[in-house]
């Protein structure tokens, strides 16, 4: 039986690199984006690879997450990977914040992943490997903070960091390890283009701390190259 991966945002950037990588290794991949029909490099992994499905999903959407449920039933997941992430404005410096924006920054980077773990529990619970990873950020690390400023994507996913937390203490019951990594600074429409890493070489490295983790490792927040960062 391949391992299975559930993942959101996968038709670009980092997702679809993620969803690529864990394809050719061999995976069973579940790849959910808002719109397949405007995802034309995700279809073409796809169609060069019969193990990886494709499935709507619009992460701040209860009913999109209940069409979701319905499409897998009871399908074991070893990894849900919370990918799709926004930064949430372009204007978030002090003095530029509205409250729109920032709420929706809320709804994508903290609430669906909880959302969703909440929805697809029981299918990690039934895997193997029984893990939960959140896409989060070094800037949103309180101890690391120097610089001040984007405040909306700072704290909406700092929020998804505590989320993360409070799962790997819930979840330990249940045998589920939940971890946050950090994926660098990565050139995707995100990222931009000075950013540092290409999104195979940060996938790459996300890749080999995933396939490290233990129940030990619940809990903590890793950088794509297996760092250990500060909350
Ligand atoms: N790039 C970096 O340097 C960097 C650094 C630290 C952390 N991260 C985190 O890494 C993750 C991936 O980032 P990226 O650089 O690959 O960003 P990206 O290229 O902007 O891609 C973001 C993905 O999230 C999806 N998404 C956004 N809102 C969604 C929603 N409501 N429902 C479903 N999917 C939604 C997007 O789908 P659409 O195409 O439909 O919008 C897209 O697939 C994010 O969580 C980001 O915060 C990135």
């Amino acid at each position: 039986m391949p391992e299975t991966i559930l993942i959101t945002g996968a038709n670009r950037g980092i997702g679809l690199e993620l969803t690529r990588q864990f394809a050719a290794a061999g995976w069973r991949v579940f790849a959910t984006c808002r719109r397949l029909q405007q995802a034309p490099e995700l279809a073409a992994v796809a169609a060069s690879n019969p193990q990886v499905s494709l499935h709507p999903l619009e992460v701040t959407d209860p009913e999109s997450i209940r069409s979701l449920q319905q499409e897998l039933g009871e399908v074991p997941l070893d990894l849900l990977f919370h990918n799709a992430g926004i930064i949430g404005s372009q204007r978030q410096g002090f003095g530029e914040a509205e409250a729109e924006p920032w709420l929706q920054a809320f709804r994508v980077n903290s609430i669906a992943p909880l959302l969703l773990t909440q929805a697809f529990v029981d299918q990690v619970a039934a895997s193997r490997r029984k893990l939960i990873a959140i896409m989060g950020t070094q800037m949103a690390s309180l101890a690391d903070n120097r610089s001040g400023g984007y405040y909306l994507y700072r704290s909406s996913k700092a929020a998804a960091h505590m989320v993360a937390k409070c799962l790997a203490i819930d979840l330990q019951p249940r045998g589920i390890t939940v971890v946050v990594l950090h994926p660098g600074w990565v050139r995707t429409e995100m990222g931009g283009e000075a950013a540092t890493l290409s999104p195979a070489e940060s996938a790459r490295g996300l890749r080999q701390v995933i396939d490290g983790l233990s129940s030990q490792d619940s809990g903590r927040f890793f950088t794509y190259a297996g760092e250990e960062l500060p909350w």
